[in-house]
């Protein structure tokens, strides 16, 4: 597989992820459903580990320091979604916190939960958007074929989708879709 389209997959296993938590906090707070924390567990489980444990060392360690040698357009962009990638782990923290503060105390700190995931959920979304607006444009023009046989190896080497039906992450990913209520899964 080529490394746009793994980028592809693993962005788009990522968002929707994002959007069934999002679905799931809103349907808890206008009142339609109980939290269900198993769910809400795997969901922030997912969505705070498997990015840094797949998807970003990938995109810091070869695709951007090539991109950043290539295409001088691209060099401001890349140190914000570096800088993202660093900055997110403070927000995932944040997060992580607020869940279990929300387990723990229950409906008063739900309020709580509620802001540190639209922070979180609006922060993600604006860096999926950078990467697959702006940052995969520009690769696509500026990357030599010589590059991108490099940079397919390179990925080819790590190729563990969340979406994939092997290993730790795509057996989480399924777990969620089969546990969330529809539209957003098959729960
Ligand atoms: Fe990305």
């Amino acid at each position: 597989m080529k490394t746009i389209d793994i980028i592809h997959d693993e962005h788009r296993a990522l968002a929707s992820i994002l959007q069934a938590l999002r679905f799931l906090l809103n349907e808890i707070k206008a009142g339609r459903r109980e939290p269900d924390f198993k769910l809400l567990a795997m969901m922030v489980d997912y969505i705070t580990r498997a990015p840094d444990a797949i998807h970003h060392p990938k995109e810091d360690d070869v695709l951007f320091p090539r991109l950043r040698e290539r295409s001088p357009e691209a060099r401001a962009l890349i140190d914000k979604l570096q800088e993202d990638h660093r900055v997110g782990y403070k927000k995932t923290v944040e997060l992580i916190q607020a869940l279990i503060h929300y387990q723990s105390v229950g409906a008063p700190a739900f309020d709580r939960l509620f802001a540190e995931a639209q922070t979180y959920l609006d922060f993600n979304w604006q860096h999926l958007n950078d990467e697959e607006g702006t940052l995969l444009p520009l690769a696509r023009r500026d990357l030599t074929a010589e590059d991108w046989a490099e940079i397919d190896a390179e990925f080819a080497k790590n190729f563990d989708p969340y979406a994939g039906a092997e290993g730790e992450f795509g057996e989480l990913f399924h777990q969620i879709v089969n546990l969330t209520p529809a539209p957003y899964g098959l729960g």
